[in-house]
């Protein structure tokens, strides 16, 4: 029997005897360390997140990042994290909590870092470098210190030992143009990683994970297909892409739409690359017809 997680965070136990599928909400399960596939980054990033409190990820979208927080808090707390998205929105209440009025009375509501330290969870930032400067700072007290003080309402809160913030970021949004002293003095206590991109040999198992009743040839023809065209001119297509032409083939979309939908058009953002990607991909049109 193995376990995985699906996008969803819902866990898919697949056992292999019968081959069913059988999916159930991520909190009902408490140990869920043999839930996804081990890729061989993991093991490093269970070693960095043991040694330190404040931990960086840094890859590509869809390479696994998020899924392996999320399996990691689980891990390590019995718990899911307490997860922000960071955006060039977010604000100090966001990571905080808000003072908001509730039947007549004023009341605080913890944002995510108050409950992850309550609760004894880990904190799961996403996209950590989109956040404001300002806002960002908010995990500087983090750092080797034991409480740590709600600029909102002055309540202390004692940092537990098992506490760690696991944060993601794609490569791009990494680059700080405008203050990059500030931002590297903000990752000087994060260890940090660079999350390699899928194989297609890794894309592989996962399809045949998603789509345990597809053929060994099928599932063969799309990882070939997605390594075809997973990097143009160095963009790259993550394993959603994958997936989407599965699906899409699986539904009996003609071959060459499904290409065109899931591979192609995934590059449509960047006018050079996404002519580079059509050319590739009708100059191999033209390969199949001869
Ligand atoms: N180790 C894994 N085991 C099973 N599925 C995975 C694994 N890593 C990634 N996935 C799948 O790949 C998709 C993208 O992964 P995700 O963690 O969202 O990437 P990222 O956070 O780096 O953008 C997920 O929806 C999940 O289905
Ligand atoms: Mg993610």
């Amino acid at each position: 029997m193995l376990f995985l997680l699906d996008e969803t965070g819902a866990i898919a136990i697949k056992n292999f005897k019968d081959n069913k599928m059988i999916n159930f909400e991520a909190k009902e399960q408490k140990n869920l360390e043999k839930n996804i596939i081990p890729f061989e980054w993991h093991s490093i990033a269970f070693k960095m997140l043991k040694l330190n409190r404040l931990s960086l990820f840094v890859g590509e979208p869809g390479s696994g990042k998020t899924t392996w927080a999320m399996m990691a808090a689980l891990k390590f707390t019995g718990q899911e994290g307490e997860i922000l998205q960071g955006t060039p929105d977010t604000e100090i209440s966001h990571i905080w909590g808000f003072f908001a009025l509730a039947n007549g009375e004023t009341k605080f509501c913890d944002g995510p870092l108050p409950r992850a330290l309550k609760k004894g969870r880990f904190l799961i930032v996403e996209e950590l470098n989109l956040i404001p400067i300002e806002a960002r700072s908010s995990f500087l007290t983090l750092r080797g210190h034991r409480n740590i003080t709600n600029p909102f309402t002055g309540e202390e809160l004692p940092i537990p030992d098992s506490f760690r913030l696991i944060a993601t970021s794609n490569p791009e949004n990494l680059k700080c143009r405008n203050q990059p002293q500030i931002a590297q003095m903000l990752l000087d206590d994060f260890v940090i990683m660079e999350v390699p991109r899928m194989t297609a040999k890794e894309v592989e198992l996962l399809l045949s994970f998603h789509y345990p009743d597809t053929s060994t040839e099928l599932l063969g023809k799309v990882s070939t297909l997605w390594q075809k065209y997973e990097n143009v001119n160095k963009m790259y297509l993550s394993y959603r892409a994958a997936k989407h032409l599965m699906s899409l083939l699986l539904s009996g979309i003609e071959e060459n739409e499904a290409i065109r939908i899931a591979l192609i058009n995934k590059y449509i953002t960047d006018s050079d690359v996404f002519t580079t990607a059509q050319l590739k991909f009708s100059i191999s049109d033209e390969d199949m017809l001869i």
